[in-house]
């Protein structure tokens, strides 16, 4: 029956029901973030696409949850594609689907993350990281609602409401050419910045109290506060990973903690008194997650990701890293990067 093949189509895979979160969820006592929490609440109500700006870690994923949840699609799949994560030869069939056959693995249909979104909310995650080339394929999309599975005949309709998140400096990309500026006009609809928690200062202390709870909870720990000392700490690090930072921190310090309340020379604080120095730099996204790399290191990843970025465009990427073209050439050489900027490690 049409109505039962209708209802499969709308039902959300596992991956992407992780219990939707509603705006009761989003924690805050500051006063620019209760007025982003208006504004998408307000937006939530409309079908005009929305952005979502923000440093990784302020809630941004909880804020497109919060949306899809408020809105006239709540009973509708919520889809979330993380764009960097995506593989560039993989992006086409991830996001419009593959006909059987289409290539050499494709033994069956394969929907992608635009038909699965069906009627409902499709979130783009890091969209400042898609290439320009996937971004030429998805303005189609944006614009005339159209798209056709890899190696399909038959036109698809999306009828899907579109949420974009990053933690890019979009207008920066589009000024240095990174971004489609017809892309990011497009998309733009609604545009909520998030403020990062080192501004909502309001925030920390009962967000800090929540995560010890829980975390007493999940631990059996009985901790019951934060001392002055450690609340300095809290007060002056500039948290470049915020609220999923605090979360990892607070939790971490609980734990390890051997006293009534968190203490300031509580071993996990370790990395706040470092962060200091640092002050409001959020910390290379490189360094972050593997430890600490040669300059050489550095340099490949960079020129790596700047080639990733413009679909393998060297001319472009050399203007963008202020290099000559030669120069680019032989970096590129010495270090063994693939033309679309992939890395021999
Ligand atoms: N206002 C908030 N109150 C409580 N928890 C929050 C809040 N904002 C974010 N979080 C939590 O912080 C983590 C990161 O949130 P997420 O939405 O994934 O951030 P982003 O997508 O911006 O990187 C998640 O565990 C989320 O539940
Ligand atoms: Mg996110």
């Amino acid at each position: 029956m049409a109505d039962e093949s209708k209802n499969r189509d709308f039902s959300i895979s596992e991956t992407y029901r992780h219990n939707l979160l509603t705006f009761q969820e989003i924690r805050t006592r500051n006063p620019a973030m209760i007025e982003c929490l208006r504004l998408a609440q307000e937006a939530a109500l409309h079908d005009l696409p929305i952005m979502i700006l923000g440093e990784n870690g302020t809630g941004k994923n909880l804020m497109a949850q919060a949306i899809h949840t408020a809105g006239k699609r709540a009973d509708r799949p919520f889809v979330a594609v993380n764009c960097s994560a995506i593989p560039e030869p993989l992006i086409e069939s991830e996001l419009f689907g593959h006909e059987k056959g289409a290539f050499t693995d494709a033994r069956r249909i394969h929907k992608g993350k635009f038909e699965i979104a069906a009627e409902g909310t499709l979130l783009l995650d890091e969209i400042g990281d898609l290439s320009l080339a996937a971004q030429a394929k998805i303005l189609r999309v944006v614009e005339y609602k159209q798209f056709e599975r890899v190696g399909g005949e038959e036109t698809l309709e999306t009828k899907a409401r579109f949420i974009t998140a990053t933690n890019k400096d979009l207008r920066e990309l589009v000024a240095g050419g990174l971004f489609r500026q017809d892309l990011y006009f497009r998309l733009r609809g609604f545009t909520i910045e998030v403020p990062p928690l080192r501004d909502r200062q309001e925030d920390l202390v009962f967000l800090v109290d929540e995560i010890i709870e829980e975390s007493n909870r999940k631990f059996g720990k009985s901790v019951r506060g934060t001392s002055a000392g450690a609340l300095r700490l809290f007060r002056d690090y500039s948290w470049p990973g915020n609220i999923r930072e605090l979360k990892s921190v607070v939790s971490a310090a609980v734990i390890v903690e051997k006293g009534d309340e968190l203490s300031e020379d509580n071993g996990s604080f370790g990395v706040l008194r470092d962060g200091l120095a640092v002050g409001a730099l959020p910390a290379p996204r490189a360094v972050e997650e593997d430890g600490v790399y040669t300059m050489d290191q550095m340099e490949k990843r960079h020129i790596s990701a700047v080639l990733r970025r413009t679909g393998g465009n060297k001319a472009q990427a050399a203007k963008l890293l202020d290099i000559s073209r030669p120069t680019l050439d032989r970096k590129i050489a010495k270090y063994g990067i693939g033309v679309d900027g992939s890395q021999a490690d």
